[in-house]
């Protein structure tokens, strides 16, 4: 899940690059570099430890070219070290290559093929490019002939590739394979990238590529080739996307600025999904797909996964459809029995997340339908289901997801409005999906206009912890575990979502003096069995924290919700559970947007 971007044919090549990989630092940062070439023999290579702005500094004005290729780090293979940084070179310094993905079989091609090559790095992409180097010396290949011929050499690979020959400095060779991987067409230039918002401020028309597929770029052509060297002809796509929609404004982090914009997705959602008597507007196909299935299957990953619990109860309430919710890795490999007549719905923001694909590519093979719910469109979770629905929630760039798990669930309550009122269930025709989207939509823009209070609650109970519980029963469950992430991505508090029946089981004896329980308490039903787990562990020292709906809130709950259905207050008791975890990672001063360790789109399993 490293950041690739690339560009022939422009004098601009480095800044360019530079824009392209400040604007993928999501997808990894921890170590960068790029490699430009003027063709008149002046190139040069820079790599640096830690983010863009670090690779910047290092940058002299001498060095230009026209061009060039560049990478922003998530390590797999190897620490984080210059030597480890991409672009990674062969030994004659001829061939530069940046990559995306894992290389499963690489310590076998290291001493089946180049044992007698010295490595500089420990990473699996040194070995495809020594490889590269090697099959063209020996074999006497040209660049894009050892290119083709090292990736049949590559086994169970996942591969996002960019190659050039300093023999042949202004041509681009592109190879693909799980990993994303887009070509930006210009005028008498072109681009490539992991992500069409690296080069929206150099062209809006894009290729998608295909797996096993190699291109050759060069200023003025472009030659797509499939996995058998056939030349393939391909239309481009237009991203109606404004490049400021990525900036992050006058807001110090895009976290709080993806937090801020749920009311306005919630309003652009009923303006799409519904029409103006305030039915929901979803294909009559995907609703017959629906409607034929004996059962509905979510899958996805983290917060995606998280979002799909919430989906199983819309969907099992408004449609009376059993609806099992998988993680996506688990899923992968284990799958469970399956009912006659399955339909799976993929939830994802990225639309690219690894382990989500692997299942759908099993799902496709076993020809059963689909649905992918995403915010990328022409991601490969979406090229590759049957259908798709669009989040339109605008890039969320933060790694910590916000905006999105709120959009899906939004969407999940559309569509089983939908299906529900497709097959005559009264819960569903009764379910006022514009009137709770509206009361979502004014509740959260509430709780975020009330931010300074939940930042005090974070300065007072969470900047010197060690750990924190989120508790709640059924949907309250639901949100504690997203709550728990959020907290435990960005300000690394060990953070758990807990069935609050369950704590006096065993987990209870956690608690000690000061230990902060967030209680959620949405549910008429359990609300008062949530309240008496809360006592149970303020009775052994812990520091309680309540988020209450209104209709079920008492004197002294700290953070009051206003009230919508049953149903939908995921989307508004949530909400305090982000800004707790961002201003605890705000005022512990580290990086809310890219907290350690992690990348916003995990395109590897
Ligand atoms: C959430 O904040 C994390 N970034 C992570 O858990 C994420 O939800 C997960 O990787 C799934 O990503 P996706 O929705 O893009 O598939």
């Amino acid at each position: 899940m490293c950041g690739i971007v690339g560009v022939t044919g422009s004098d601009n090549a480095v800044k360019i690059l530079l824009d392209g990989l400040q604007k993928l630092e999501y997808r990894g940062y921890d170590s960068a570099g790029i490699y430009v070439n003027d063709q008149s023999g002046e190139d040069y290579l820079v790599k640096e430890k830690g983010r863009i702005a670090d690779l910047k500094r290092e940058i002299g004005p001498d060095v230009h070219g026209s061009t060039g290729i560049g990478h922003t780090r998530w390590a797999t293979h190897g620490v984080v070290s210059v030597d480890n940084a991409h672009p990674q070179v062969s030994k004659d310094n001829r061939f530069y290559l940046v990559h995306n993905g894992v290389i499963d079989n690489f310590q076998e091609l290291k001493s089946d093929y180049l044992s007698d090559v010295p490595f500089t790095s420990q990473t699996d992409t040194e070995v495809v490019v020594q490889l590269i180097d090697k099959l063209a010396v020996e074999e006497n290949l040209n660049a894009h002939d050892a290119f083709v011929k090292a990736l049949t050499l590559l086994k169970g690979s996942s591969y996002g590739f960019l190659l050039m020959d300093r023999e042949d400095p202004d041509t681009l060779y592109v190879a693909k394979n799980k990993s994303p991987l887009l070509v930006g067409v210009g005028d008498g230039f072109n681009v490539v990238c992991s992500d069409a918002l690296a080069m929206l401020r150099e062209t809006h028309d894009f290729l998608e590529l295909m797996d096993g597929e190699v291109v050759t770029i060069k200023p003025d052509s472009i030659k797509i080739e499939d996995k058998d060297g056939n030349l393939v002809e391909r239309d481009t796509f237009h991203v109606d996307m404004n490049a400021d929609e990525t900036d992050k404004g006058t807001y110090p982090f895009y976290m709080l600025k993806e937090i801020d914009e749920q009311p306005n997705v919630m309003r652009k959602l009923a303006q799409v999904y519904l029409s103006e008597t305030g039915e929901p507007v979803i294909s009559d196909k995907l609703l017959s797909s629906m409607k034929q299935a004996d059962r509905i299957y979510i899958v996805g990953a983290g917060t995606s996964y998280h979002a799909g619990l919430v989906g199983k109860r819309l969907f099992e309430n408004l449609t009376q459809t059993p609806t099992e919710v998988h993680i996506s890795s688990e899923f992968a490999y284990e799958q469970p029995i399956l009912s006659k007549k399955p339909f799976f719905i993929f939830l994802s923001q990225s639309g690219e997340t690894a382990d989500s694909r692997e299942v759908l590519v099993n799902v496709n093979a076993a020809g059963y339908e689909s649905l992918t719910i995403t915010n990328v469109q022409n991601s490969t979770l979406s090229r590759e289901a049957t259908y798709t629905l669009l989040l339109h929630a605008g890039p969320e760039i933060a790694v910590a997801s916000t905006k999105a798990y709120t959009a899906q669930i939004a969407i999940e309550a559309i569509l089983a409005k939908a299906l529900g009122e497709s097959d005559n269930q009264i819960v569903a025709q009764r379910f006022d999906i514009r009137q709770q989207l509206g009361l979502v939509a004014t509740g959260i823009q509430a709780i975020v206009d009330a931010k300074s209070e939940i930042e005090q609650l974070a300065k007072d109970d969470f900047l010197n912890t060690s750990n924190a519980f989120y508790i709640g029963r059924s949907l309250d469950w639901s949100v504690s575990l997203e709550a728990a992430l959020k907290l435990k991505e960005i300000s690394y508090v060990q953070a758990e979502g807990f069935a609050s029946g369950e704590l006096k089981h065993g987990t209870i004896a956690l608690i000690e003096e000061g230990t902060p329980v967030i209680g959620i308490i949405t549910q008429a039903k359990t609300a008062g069995l949530t309240r008496s787990n809360l006592q149970e562990t303020m009775a052994r020292g812990a520091k309680i924290i309540t988020i209450v709906s209104e209709n079920l809130a008492k004197n002294g709950d700290n953070i009051v919700l206003p009230e919508v259905d049953e149903l939908m207050t995921p989307l508004l008791s949530v909400v305090p559970t982000q800004l707790l975890a961002y201003y605890t990672s705000l005022h512990k001063g580290l990086d809310v947007d890219k907290p350690r360790n992690l990348a916003k789109s995990v395109t590897v399993e």
